[in-house]
């Protein structure tokens, strides 16, 4: 669908507001700067909100977090999780993990609420349990989404739901000029979770796209 010039500045307009709807308060703001200032691009504030709601919505206990950057994200789904449920997050960067633990710090999130792992994506998720978690959030090495599906399809429970930040990928995936291999990489997890009759699917417009699935029970 083209949209005409006009109606480009008012969706613009209206995505703006919709990212300003839910303001962050000081934790997040403080993760976002160091997010931003180390090169861990924190999920922007709708998105944020977005996993807060379906942690909430499914009443997760069990999450797992594919790249935990400086602790935005991690903050976003701990506030929708039960008040003694763990969030297991992995990232490949000791420094980024050193920054999310004071973000949790100084969001008043307990040690106890994160089970932090270092190490690469791919040797990390072999270990973990199948079938008990509720969420698996991927927001690490997008040529590697691929390979994230199909270790969440494993570490899900029936009804637990996969997320991808970055499923727009900065207006590149929906241009098919261009082909380099993290887009041509979100461009195929697209087209597998959309196609998996094991998943409910949904792309949401949020941020820079947050693509959802439920694993059908
Ligand atoms: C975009 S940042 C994550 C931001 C975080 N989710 C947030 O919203 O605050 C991506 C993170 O993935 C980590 N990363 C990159 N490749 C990885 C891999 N192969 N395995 C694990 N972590 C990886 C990086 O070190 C970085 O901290």
């Amino acid at each position: 669908m083209a949209f005409p010039e006009a109606a480009i500045d008012a969706i613009s307009a209206s995505l703006a507001y919709v990212e300003d709807f839910l303001v962050e308060d000081e934790p997040l703001r403080a993760a976002r700067r160091r997010g931003e200032e180390v090169g861990a691009t924190p999920i922007g504030p709708a998105g944020g909100a977005a996993l807060r709601f379906i942690t909430a919505m499914i009443g997760a206990r069990t999450v797992v977090e594919v790249g935990s950057g400086c602790g935005v994200s991690g903050i976003w789904l701990l506030r929708g999780m039960a008040r003694d449920a763990v969030l297991t997050s992995v990232d490949v960067d000791h420094e980024h993990q050193r920054l999310a633990k004071i973000a949790y710090r100084e969001a008043g999130l307990g040690a106890s609420r994160t089970r932090m792992i270092v190490g690469r994506a791919l040797e990390v998720l072999p270990r973990l349990t199948d079938g008990a978690y509720d969420m698996v959030f991927c927001d690490a090495a997008k040529q590697e989404y691929p390979e994230y599906l199909a270790a969440a399809l494993r570490l899900l429970r029936p009804g637990g739901v996969v997320a991808f930040d970055n499923a727009l990928w900065h207006h590149r995936v929906a241009d098919p000029s261009r082909r380099d291999a993290e887009t041509e990489a979100i461009r195929e997890v697209g087209r597998l979770v959309r196609d998996d009759d094991r998943l409910v699917p949904l792309l949401l417009p949020v941020g820079d796209g947050l693509l959802c699935a439920v694993k059908r029970a």
